[in-house]
């Protein structure tokens, strides 16, 4: 299950990523925001953010005007990894290296069909399970 969230400056592009994973048959849940009303982008990251801590999802995908915002917003809760990727060697290396729980995109700095492409790649690189990876992942929740 993918936990979906969004500012108002990342509606649309969200749309799209819904189509992309319902084409997929790739279940989703949406945890706003639903129209391009200005919102608070901390609001949607938390959502989502929650959602992975309880696992009720086991990623997320969140997309503000930058991306910048709102994957700050999410890397302050403990056990989130947002990576913000906008090409698909990031989102794979992110995968592989950091085991990241979230992809976090600006809708304002890519296209759709680049975006997209990112977070197929991003669903489908497994994390490497490397020692060093694990280690270094662990390292991130240290004080
Ligand atoms: C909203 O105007 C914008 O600040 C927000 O979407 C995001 O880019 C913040 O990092």
């Amino acid at each position: 299950m993918i936990a979906l969230g969004n500012d108002h400056t990342g509606y649309e592009l969200k749309k799209e990523i819904m189509n992309y994973l319902d084409s997929k048959g790739i279940e989703y849940k949406d945890f706003g925001c639903g129209d391009v009303t200005t919102s608070n982008y901390p609001d949607y990251a938390k959502a989502v953010g929650r959602a992975i801590q309880r696992k009720e999802c086991e990623k997320g995908i969140l997309v503000c005007g930058t991306g910048i915002g709102i994957s700050i917003a999410a890397n302050k809760m403990r056990g989130i990894r947002a990576a913000l990727c906008h090409d698909c060697f990031s989102a794979e290396a992110t995968r592989l290296h950091n085991d990241a729980n979230i992809l976090a995109m600006g809708a304002r700095v890519i296209g759709v069909g680049h975006a997209v492409k990112i977070v197929e790649t991003f669903l489908n690189t497994k994390f490497s399970g490397d020692e060093r990876h694990i280690n270094r992942i662990n390292m991130l929740e240290e004080d």
